[in-house]
């Protein structure tokens, strides 16, 4: 199958940033989020983004309309129904994503494709509610969607050789790197950084170091362009709760969320997106 329409499930910030490398690369997007205020503000957010492309000289304006008219928005899974490629990109939680694969499974073709963006769920599990398991993978993109290069493509336990393939042919050609992982907790990304964004929160929880400290420590001496309570607030305090969630569940006591997490969490302080994380960020 050539795939020339990709219809994306959720506009936030992960779902917007694929949108946009979807449109980028070519591909008729369809932009789906359970609102129309929810898919205006998704939409506002790529055109700018892409604006402050144009004004910096990174691309032309034609390049930005071009982008932009590859761009449709709906409210509604229908306006979904003729993709070619679903990317499921919603909150973390497993029966919201569940209900929505089901509703697609009845009003899309056979052979369209379904691939979510989750962090952590089980893709074979996922894959059950539909009738198209063979057609089911993980395609998960690292946040930011526009400027990481990983697509981890993961393999649910009866995805076919096929579907990995036309998977690993749409990431190449969104220029994007794919890698294949098999279906597990986490799959490899979040399972080797998660714990370490916790240990980074234990440490200040602890009173071991400040925020700062702990952040320059991993920058200057692991050479990470963030230190890992900066990357939390970036990727979402709520995510990284979901994600230890599914390992701690699944794998071992060594996932178990911090209780500072809990709280932050339990309190509004989400990261970036709420404005205040383990740092202070301007709406
Ligand atoms: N569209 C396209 N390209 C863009 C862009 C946009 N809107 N905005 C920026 N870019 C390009 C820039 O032009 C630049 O490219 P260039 O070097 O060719 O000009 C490149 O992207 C980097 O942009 P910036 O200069 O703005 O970025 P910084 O150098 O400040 O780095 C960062 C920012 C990329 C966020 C960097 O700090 C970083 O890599 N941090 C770590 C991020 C990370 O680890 N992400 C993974 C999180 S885990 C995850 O997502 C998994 C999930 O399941 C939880």
């Amino acid at each position: 199958m050539n795939i020339k329409k990709i219809g994306i499930i959720g506009a936030g910030t992960m779902g917007g940033g694929i949108a946009q490398v979807a449109a980028q690369s070519g591909y008729e997007v369809v932009l789906e989020d359970v609102s129309e205020e929810y898919v205006r503000i998704g939409f506002a957010k790529i055109k700018e983004r892409l604006e402050k492309r144009v004004v910096e000289g990174k691309i032309e304006r034609i390049e930005k309309d071009r982008i932009i008219s590859n761009i449709k928005t709906t409210a509604s899974l229908e306006g979904c129904k003729d993709a070619d490629l679903i990317i499921e990109a919603v909150v973390e939680k497993e029966d919201i994503k569940k209900q929505i694969f089901k509703e697609l499974d009845a009003i899309c073709p056979k052979e369209s494709i379904f691939t979510t963006n989750t962090s952590s769920i089980s893709i074979t599990g996922l894959a059950q509610v539909t009738e198209r398991y063979e057609q089911f993978a993980g395609m998960h993109f690292m946040n930011p969607a526009y400027v990481m290069k990983l697509v981890e493509v993961v393999r649910g336990l009866r995805t076919s050789d096929e579907t990995i393939s036309m998977i690993m042919t749409v990431a190449e050609k969104m220029k994007k790197i794919p890698v294949v992982v098999n279906d597990s907790p986490g799959f490899v990304s979040n399972r080797v950084l998660m714990p370490m964004i916790n240990d980074s929160i234990y440490c200040l929880h602890e009173g071991v170091a400040s925020r700062e400290n702990i952040d320059s420590i991993m920058k200057l001496g692991a050479n990470h362009p963030m230190g890992p309570l900066e990357l939390a607030d970036l990727v979402g305090l709520d995510i990284c709760l979901d994600v230890l969630e599914v390992l701690y569940a699944d794998l071992e006591e060594k996932y178990r969320p911090c209780p500072l997490l809990r709280k932050m969490v339990a309190g509004g302080k989400l990261g970036r997106k709420s404005g205040e994380g383990f740092y202070e960020y301007r709406k």
